[in-house]
């Protein structure tokens, strides 16, 4: 297909992230975060001071968002509102409201359109946790990246740390399990692997490995 598809889903902190952005940049792709339009909405929603669980509100917030995804001396910044909220967004606090936010069917459908835009040629690596199931079934590869939830509380405490944010391992352990049992328990869309996806666990490998492996797959396919 001339704008083939690359779906990379996961837990958070299996490395999607990171393999997404090291695949799209080596084929010369574009690159879905997805992660972050639910990020953005959720902090735009607590900036206005909206309920989490005001499915409307959330829904009209997450439609008329103001974002802008901008290249700035060779670093990606995130743009809300006219704001730079590149880490902002990344905070346990904003991941957390996300992962209500993520919950409501509203607030998915309003973002559905704005996630199938990103589609263009020459491809597309699209990272989350229904890009295979929900947002591209199409996809040419489908690709599941897991690791245990204490290989990957344990890398988020160092990306925090390397980035100087306190922050506490025990606690980040309870998060992560806390948001994967949202993320996979709830009624639409949950974090599962698509039927034809191929499942990778990233808990000993490094992200080379990762990225060598799955772009193996995708010259089998192409
Ligand atoms: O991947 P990231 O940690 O940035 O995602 C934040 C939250 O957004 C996740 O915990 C999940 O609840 C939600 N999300 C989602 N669907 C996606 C991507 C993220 O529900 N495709």
């Amino acid at each position: 297909s001339a704008m083939p598809v690359l779906t990379v889903d996961g837990p958070g902190g299996a490395g999607k992230g990171t393999v997404s952005r090291l695949i799209a940049e080596r084929l010369g792709w574009h690159l879905l975060d997805s992660g972050a339009l639910y990020r953005l909405t959720a902090l735009a929603a607590l900036k206005h001071g909206l309920a989490l669980d005001d499915d409307m509100a959330l829904a009209s917030c997450a439609e008329t968002l103001d974002v802008a995804f901008v290249a700035q001396d060779g670093d990606a910044r995130i743009m809300l509102e006219g704001e730079d909220v590149t880490g902002d967004i990344r905070t346990e606090a904003v991941g957390d409201a996300a992962s209500q936010v993520a919950s409501l069917p509203r607030v998915r459908d309003a973002l559905l359109t704005r996630q199938r835009d990103f589609r263009a040629a020459p491809g597309l690596v699209a990272d989350g946790r229904d890009m295979g199931t929900v947002v591209f079934p199409q996809a040419e590869l489908k690709i599941y990246l897991t690791a245990s939830a204490e290989e990957r509380a344990r890398r988020r405490h160092e990306q925090l740390l390397n980035a100087g944010v306190d922050a506490n391992l025990a606690s980040l352990l309870e998060e992560i399990k806390a948001r994967d049992a949202r993320d996979m328990q709830r009624a639409v869309a949950p974090l599962k692997p698509a039927d034809d996806a191929v499942l990778l666990d990233s808990t000993s490998l490094a992200i080379p490995d990762v990225v060598e492996r799955i772009e193996r797959l995708l010259s089998e396919r192409g």
